[in-house]
């Protein structure tokens, strides 16, 4: 496998959309051919899945379950785009992938995040980013900025604890796994931040 694989991570709206676009202009730049992904999602199945996830309808569903939603949804990104990408030496972004289920799942949701790694083994097929990118940003700022985006989703619409708690975990994984995960101040500017991306590409 001979491509690039990074992924963008952080509270809501701690910038990853943005940051994804001007990484993706830097790296075609410099003659990668660029897949974009976002998750949940990224495929028309996956996109089915992300739909049931979020709808704030959805009130009941256990957390075992959206766990396994999640999983679900990243083993078909993984199979449709990830590893095809990947094989044919494309460079591919994606905002979010396991380290979200790892904080959200895990430690938002109190699984444990062993646990959470392990049911996606199954999923992701060994694959792992080669960088990850923590924005990290106070998680009501995140949510401040999402709010005058659009109407909140379920996810979102969890409780300050709850996104807190989601913020630090994100902390504590990027001190778990040093040489993969970067962690980035979000809120610097956004020339600022995709200055350092760049510096800290592979
Ligand atoms: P995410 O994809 O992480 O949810 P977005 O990239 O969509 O975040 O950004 C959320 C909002 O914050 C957008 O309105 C975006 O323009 C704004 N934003 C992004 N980066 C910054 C930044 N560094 N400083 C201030 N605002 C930002
Ligand atoms: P999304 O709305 O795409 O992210 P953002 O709001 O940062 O643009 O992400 C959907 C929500 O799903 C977001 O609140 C984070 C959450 N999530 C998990 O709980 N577990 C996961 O494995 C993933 C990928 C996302």
């Amino acid at each position: 496998m001979a491509g690039l694989f990074i992924t963008m991570e952080g509270p809501d709206g701690s910038g990853k959309s943005t940051q994804i676009a001007l990484l993706k202009q830097y790296l075609e730049k410099k003659g990668y051919e660029t897949v974009l992904s976002r998750e949940p999602g990224g495929t028309a199945i996956s996109e089915k899945i992300r739909d049931v996830i979020l709808d704030r309808e959805n009130a009941e569903m256990g957390y075992r379950t959206e766990a396994l939603l999640y999983a679900a949804a990243r083993a078909q990104l993984v199979e449709e785009v990830i590893l095809p990408a990947l094989d044919a030496g494309k460079a591919v972004i994606c905002d979010r992938f396991v380290d979200s289920s790892a904080v959200y799942q895990g430690i938002g949701r109190s699984l444990g995040i062993e646990e959470v790694y392990r049911i996606n083994e199954y999923a992701i097929r060994g694959i792992m980013p080669d960088v990850t990118f923590l924005l990290d940003l106070d998680a009501a700022e995140g949510l401040r900025r999402k709010r005058n985006q659009a109407e909140l989703d379920r996810m979102e619409s969890e409780s300050q604890a709850f996104h807190e708690a989601v913020a630090e975990g994100y902390r504590m994984l990027a001190r778990k796994y040093p040489d993969r995960i970067k962690r980035i101040d979000g809120s610097a500017s956004i020339a600022e931040i995709h200055e350092q991306i760049i510096r800290e590409l592979p």
